[in-house]
């Protein structure tokens, strides 16, 4: 864990006041949070990757041919580029941190949080003019300014019901007050903290403009409750119902009575509280991938003996970038790695290292299991040796 002492990155508080006193509460603007940030892609390679199958991208088009606040997804091609105005639109890249190596590495600078909280990181890139219109977003997000001015406006909090406009398929606020003083021109290194449920606008104000999203992801009660509901019940014999043995003589037998309901509240309420089964569905949910169809398994099961080998000549695995990794003690020794939605038992130790930025080398090999966990996570896509991730990119 890192040292807990002033950050730049936050305006000069510490991590733990920055979580104490701003995490979910409210926005927090930071003058130079990375003073030397060097935007790590061009517009030119932004576009490059909304032209991309598989890739998640948005334009929207403040003024479109189809009415205002236009929308169109991904992939792209240079004639859709080609035929924008020069201005009043913006192009928007999801999860450009599963693609692009050095935008995976600003997350570095968000060790403070938990990275099962992490959702992608988006960029846009607008010239003038380019917005995505007043809105909320449900998560908290990190806006960071990579390249060129952006105008952030800031409204408040606003509730769940506040009105949208109709008819597009974007959702923004019908309604937006600027907070008086909540306005400024983010430049290059500047960052702008928002915790969800926030109103905000941001504008372009350059022909260079490019905004770094780092989002978090909560999830929502709908679906923890359904998807925790769906883990347990495969798990529950069909033996397991309804039970009134005993009970007294209905006062009316078209009555669903007090205690009927009770019996059905505990019988849901017994199967659900179990924090083992609990912790093992959480990890599983929260290190679900992004894409799934990202998750590329290995071609060939790798052999055991080559890969012990190889990690003895020197080389290294690397986490496949998208890969999500967690871990929970299940006692002083052993634990279970949540890899990329699955949950896998081995050697504490092992888990916090591969759960971590360690470097994934024959250091590793010293813990009980490990040859056998690192070849299946090789084959399920997880890891890789770095070799293969050129080659991937040359086969594109
Ligand atoms: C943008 O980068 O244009 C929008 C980011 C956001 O408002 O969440
Ligand atoms: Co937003």
């Amino acid at each position: 864990m890192s040292s807990d002492t002033p950050r730049q990155l936050l305006g000069g508080l510490t991590a733990s006041e920055f979580l104490r006193d701003v995490w979910q509460q409210k926005p927090l603007l930071i003058r130079g949070a990375l003073p030397d940030l060097e935007c790590p892609l061009s517009p030119d390679e932004l576009a490059g990757l909304a032209c991309e199958e598989g890739i998640e991208a948005r334009l929207v088009e403040e003024h479109g041919r189809d009415g205002p606040w236009q929308v169109q997804h991904g992939p792209f091609d240079d004639a859709t580029f080609a035929a924008l105005p020069d201005e009043d639109w913006s192009l928007l890249v999801q999860a450009v941190d599963h693609y692009v190596p050095e935008v995976a590495a600003l997350l570095d600078h968000f060790d403070f949080l938990p990275r099962w909280r992490l959702d992608d990181i988006m960029i846009s890139y607008a010239p003038p003019g380019g917005s995505v219109g007043p809105h909320v977003d449900h998560y908290d997000v990190f806006l960071l300014q990579a390249s060129g001015q952006r105008r952030w406006q800031l409204g408040g909090r606003v509730t769940d019901d506040a009105p949208i406009i109709d008819g597009i398929d974007l959702r923004i606020l019908e309604r937006f007050d600027v907070t008086p003083g909540d306005d400024w021109v983010l430049e290059p290194g500047d960052m702008l903290y928002l915790p969800p449920g926030w109103a905000h606008h941001g504008v372009s104000d350059s022909d260079d403009c490019m905004t770094v999203s780092v989002g978090f992801r909560a999830p929502s009660a709908d679906e923890a409750v359904t998807s925790y509901a769906d883990y347990v019940g495969e798990t529950l014999p069909a033996s397991q119902r309804f039970s009134d043995a005993g009970m007294p003589l209905p006062a009316d037998p078209g009555e669903l009575n007090d205690a009927a309901l009770e019996r059905m509240r505990r019988l849901i309420l017994d199967s659900l509280d179990d924090p083992a089964q609990l912790a093992q569905w959480f990890g599983r949910a929260m290190t679900q991938p992004k894409y799934v169809d990202q998750l590329v398994p290995a071609d060939e099961p790798i052999d055991i003996e080559e890969l012990v080998a190889a990690l003895h000549d020197g080389e290294e695995l690397v986490r496949s970038l998208g890969s999500r990794f967690a871990w929970r003690a299940l006692d002083a020794e052993r634990a279970t790695l949540f890899v990329d939605g699955d949950g896998l038992s081995c050697s504490l130790p092992l888990a916090r290292t591969l759960a971590s930025d360690a470097a994934l080398d024959a250091t590793l090999l010293e813990f009980d299991g490990a040859a056998e966990l690192l070849a299946l996570l090789h084959d399920r896509g997880s890891l890789s040796w770095p070799q293969e991730d050129d080659d991937d990119e040359d086969d594109q």
